[in-house]
């Protein structure tokens, strides 16, 4: 542990000349007049009201909404709370925020947090879901959307973006972020943040961003939740710090540490993490929170008794502690004994009322509790609308053999499964505030879209009968119960049904609560008793449409071998049944792509694009042995990052290139030529991806840089330039100095990370 924290150090110098230092964010010039508010409030302030700002305790819900905890009401009415976090209605809201406000010594009103992932009332896909539409303008639409509704509802700081890299569909978080890609996840953390914040947090309708969960947390081993990670530097800062730096420079306000121990020390209490690169490098303002707890989990993690770890977290820069109490329990006591400083206390102290100056909550601490603006702006007609569009862009067509899709909108199909009758799932995991009752099942959703389908439902499997994950994800809120039919009897009756109509469209996957937190998996398979349904139906003979509901990459490989129509629609939110039926009868015309790559078995996994070569690359096709390769199973993905269908058909040129070299500050163009081939107008996401094919270091054997999503009508042809410049070939190299260097490029353009076409530059001095 010692060697790796003086690695830390070593680097931190290295990187005191860096590039991410010199990219440091000008520091947002100081308002003087919040200075002087400040320090004014703060020199009135005891050590315990200060200690109390540094705290956020959770407020717990019951089937009717928010309770208002006795406990939290004292320590409210004390000055013991910065903030509280679960609680929202303007009504709720103003009952707390009254009691700081009119009861506590200096009336410093409260932060009111809450998990606002992907939606607050009207819920969006989820994350992963939102990712696969490419689309920038969207997601920021959906992150504008829940903070406009958020903030009507009384709420002003949202946990979200959530922006780790994850390369590992074991973990059940996957679902929360924006999959494998840094570069794809910087500019989604970006978009969100744009969203939530918008261009100032002193707008009505603006609330906190608070990037998470810093950092790695995608990385923990084996996919298990909360577990290890261990990552070199260089890794780390081209693989997977990009997206939290992106969302900082767009201004994110706060930020959520994880709970994983990074390199020997967990990030809750690891000052090179939080100081050195967050605040020192990166030039980071706002304020820092712990995850749930994750004060009081540096005990197990064995740094030491609540009082050590708590004075470890506040010292490495965790200013907030989220429901562990230690700070409030213990940071006293440390002070007296010397083991913290009154001015990291003050720090941190400050960084928090700074945050709550900048949203305007001392000027008006009602702010968010407009009772109006909850009937009016949460979950309108339009909200809806735009979440039935952002879900059907977020669906991805993985197979369409012989156009078995679109439906026609007067076929006679048989609907079955668990999920097509289903609005409890549809909205996802962390919908928090989202109501299951308000969504459209698959079902409504076709009824609606296409009011002459011959519609027969039969549900065929119960959604989960594997007893482990029944009794886990129940204990949690699952409600599953087996059907009064035996399985059996559902595959029979789905049999039956399947045979009646011409098509079968099985609607299976994952309950919502097999995704998110505390949900990692060791088989990706879909469960057994889906399987089974899917095996019986296919013995019919119809041709069978399967329409997927998970929240993470699963392993396909015999869907894709055995059914000719497969398409990922995630957990698409409130509108899911809607704008699924959309896709299905072809008023949308698919065109989301993979932000995640799906492997073909568990034992793949990392599986991810962007991966290094070998120094014994295994070409696919030959027998010799020293290879990279598995015996029993190709290296290939199922499905490749960036993957996906439309109804229609492109076709690409080959990749033209302006000039066959540029110097340092000169552009090159590419150029491609996409054209519709098919009988559909339709959109495409073009990728351009590079190569440095040789360096000082290894590197990907191939990273997106860029893409372009377009629209072509049926026959239509596009020439889509892409500008590549010197920025675009930098990397973190051994020194982890960002810069490019001398010498040869791929550059690779098409519809996926894997159907490329390619051309070659030079980069000279
Ligand atoms: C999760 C966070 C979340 C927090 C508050 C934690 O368990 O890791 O993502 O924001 O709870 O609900």
């Amino acid at each position: 542990m010692k060697q790796s924290t003086s690695l830390f150090f070593l680097a931190a110098v290295i990187l005191a000349n860096s590039a991410f230092a010199q990219q440091k964010k000008a520091a947002s010039a100081t308002d003087p007049k919040m200075d002087s508010f400040i320090s004014n409030l703060m020199s009135k302030m005891t050590l315990d009201e200060k200690i109390g700002q540094l705290n956020l305790p959770a407020v717990g819900f019951d089937v009717t909404g928010p309770i208002l905890s006795q406990g939290v009401d004292e320590k409210i009415e004390k000055g013991l709370a910065g903030g509280v976090f679960n609680t929202f209605t303007p009504q709720a809201v103003r009952k707390l925020q009254e009691l700081a406000v009119t009861k506590s010594r200096l009336k410093i009103p409260l932060l009111f947090g809450y998990d606002v992932v992907h939606g607050h009332k009207t819920i969006f896909p989820i994350p992963l879901g939102l990712s696969t539409s490419w689309d920038m303008e969207l997601i920021e639409k959906s992150a504008r959307i829940a903070g406009r509704e958020a903030s009507a509802d009384g709420l002003n700081w949202t946990f979200s973006p959530m922006v780790d890299i994850s390369r590992d569909p074991r973990w059940g978080r996957i679902s929360e972020g924006s999959g494998e890609d840094p570069y794809l996840g910087s500019l989604i953390g970006a978009a969100m943040v744009r969203g939530y914040q918008t261009n100032s947090l002193s707008n009505k309708d603006a609330i906190l961003a608070c990037v998470k969960h810093f950092a790695l947390y995608g990385a923990a081993e084996g996919g298990r939740d909360y577990n290890t990670t261990d990552m070199s530097l260089i890794r780390m800062y081209n693989e997977y710090l990009p997206p939290y730096k992106a969302a900082i420079d767009a201004g994110a306000e706060t930020v959520m540490v994880s709970f994983n121990d990074i390199n020997g020390t967990p990030a809750t209490a690891n000052k090179w993490l939080l100081t050195d690169l967050l605040r020192n490098q990166w030039g980071f303002k706002g304020f820092v929170v712990s995850d749930y707890t994750g004060v009081s989990e540096l005990v197990p993690h064995g740094l030491g008794d609540l009082q050590t770890v708590s004075a470890k977290a506040l010292d490495a820069g965790t200013d907030m502690d989220m429901v562990a109490e230690g700070f409030l329990t213990t940071l006293k006591q440390s002070l007296k004994e010397k083991k913290i400083t009154q001015q990291v206390i003050d720090q941190a102290c400050r960084r928090i009322l700074e945050s709550k100056y900048k949203l305007g909550l001392f000027a008006d601490p009602y702010k968010y509790v407009d009772e109006e603006r909850a009937k009016t702006e949460i979950l309108s007609p339009q909200n809806r609308l735009d979440a039935r569009n952002i879900a059907a862009a977020s669906m991805v067509l993985l197979k369409n053999n012989n156009q078995l899709l679109p439906l026609k909108k007067n076929a006679k199909i048989a609907l079955i499964g668990p999920l097509a009758n289903n609005k409890r799932d549809v909205i996802g995991n962390w919908s928090a505030a989202g109501d299951w009752k308000k969504a459209i099942s698959v079902i409504e959703g076709l009824k609606n879209v296409a009011p002459d389908m011959d519609i027969t439902y039969a549900k065929g499997a119960n959604l989960v009968d594997n007893p482990a994950i029944l009794k886990q994800i129940n204990a949690n809120g699952a409600d599953i119960v087996a059907d009064a039919k035996s399985p059996q009897q559902l595959i029979d009756e789905a049999v039956a049904t399947a045979k009646k109509a011409d098509i079968a469209v099985v609607v299976l996957g994952e309950s919502a609560l097999m995704g998110g937190e505390a949900t990692s998996r060791t088989n990706l398979d879909l469960l057994p008793n889906q399987k089974d349904l899917l095996k019986a139906l296919k013995l019919t003979g119809k041709p069978i449409v399967l329409v997927l509901m998970n929240s993470r990459p699963l392993t396909l490989d015999w869907e894709d071998a055995n059914v000719p129509a497969i398409l990922e629609t995630w957990f698409s939110g409130t509108e899911a049944g809607n704008a699924i039926a959309d896709v299905l009868v072809g008023n949308y015309n698919p065109a989301g792509k993979l932000t995640a790559t799906f492997p073909r078995s568990v034992g793949q996994i990392p599986l991810y694009y962007n991966h290094k070569s070998t120094g014994r690359p295994y070409d696919g096709v030959s027998n010799e042995k020293f290879k990279s390769r598995y015996i029993d199973s190709s290296n290939e993905p199922l499905y490749p990052f960036g993957f996906g269908l439309s109804y229609t058909t492109f076709s690409f040129s080959p990749v033209k290139i302006n000039k066959n070299t540029i110097k340092s500050g000169q552009t090159l163009e590419a150029t491609i030529e996409v054209k519709n081939t098919g009988n559909f107008d339709g959109q495409e996401v073009v990728q351009l991806y590079l190569q440095d094919i040789y360096g000082s270091v290894t590197h990907p054997v191939k990273e997106l840089k860029g893409f372009q999503k377009i629209f072509l009508k049926k026959g239509e042809s596009k020439q889509v330039k892409f500008t590549i410049d010197t920025e675009m070939l930098k990397f973190y190299n051994t020194d982890l100095k960002f810069a490019a260097e001398t010498g040869d490029f791929n550059v690779f353009i098409g519809p996926n990370s894997r159907d490329l076409s390619t051309a070659q530059f030079s980069f000279t001095l």
